[in-house]
């Protein structure tokens, strides 16, 4: 069983895809085994609640220094002994030592085909914001593993997704999501708890 801790901030509309992706076992071998999030009044730790799963709010906020709040979000993690760590929309930036300790065992989804509309400052509704003023046609969501760069990590999968005419920056996010994010992040959960997953020089191999 691939023992997985999914951290987030916000909706956790990523978190609900993967839950269900265990539940109707298009995920095997995985247990969803804690949900953390920085912000207490995301809707995600709601969703945890609502599954049974045990959530945690740790925030930023409450510690005088970002290495004190380091260490304890890596104690919280570590407590909970991950074998895999999924981002779902987790706004916080993972502390070097996490990155280095749960190497290829980090992934995070982005909703955009990287290298395109990634790095610093591309997060959230900004990335189909500077898609849509580029006028690109196709864009789409990657999930990667994490490691010291900014969407950098190795790529696992990726989904395109049409732009359309009169598209906002919000219709957008949604089809992204609904059309590729909740389908390759579960995907890419699937692959690594059946073993299907090899990195090899940055380069992801996929079994078939
Ligand atoms: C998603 O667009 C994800 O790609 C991005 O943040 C958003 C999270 O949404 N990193 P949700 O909390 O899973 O609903």
């Amino acid at each position: 069983m691939l023992k997985v801790v999914v951290l987030v901030s916000g909706g956790g509309t990523n978190l609900q895809a993967i839950i269900d992706a265990v539940e109707a076992k298009t995920i095997t071998n995985t247990e969803i085994i804690g949900v953390i999030s920085n912000n207490k009044n995301a809707y995600a730790l709601e969703r945890a609640k609502q599954y049974g799963i045990f959530g945690k709010c740790i925030s930023p906020k409450e510690y005088d220094t970002r290495e004190a709040f380091n260490d304890a979000f890596l104690e919280e993690v570590n407590g909970l002994n991950p074998d895999l760590i999924v981002l779902a929309g987790f706004l916080v930036v993972i502390p070097e030592q996490m990155i280095k300790q749960y190497e290829n065992k980090i992934i995070n989804i982005h909703p955009s085909l990287i290298p395109a509309f990634c790095g610093k400052g591309y997060y959230g509704l900004k990335v189909h914001e500077k898609a849509l003023e580029r006028g690109v046609k196709v864009v789409g969501a990657t999930v990667h593993f994490v490691d010291e760069g900014t969407d950098t990590g190795p790529i696992i999968l990726q989904k395109a997704v049409s732009v359309q005419q009169g598209d906002t920056p919000e219709i957008l996010q949604r089809r992204v999501m609904e059309e590729a994010e909740w389908k390759i992040l579960p995907e890419a959960i699937h692959l690594i708890a059946n073993g299907k997953i090899k990195v090899e020089n940055r380069q992801v191999q996929i079994e078939g």
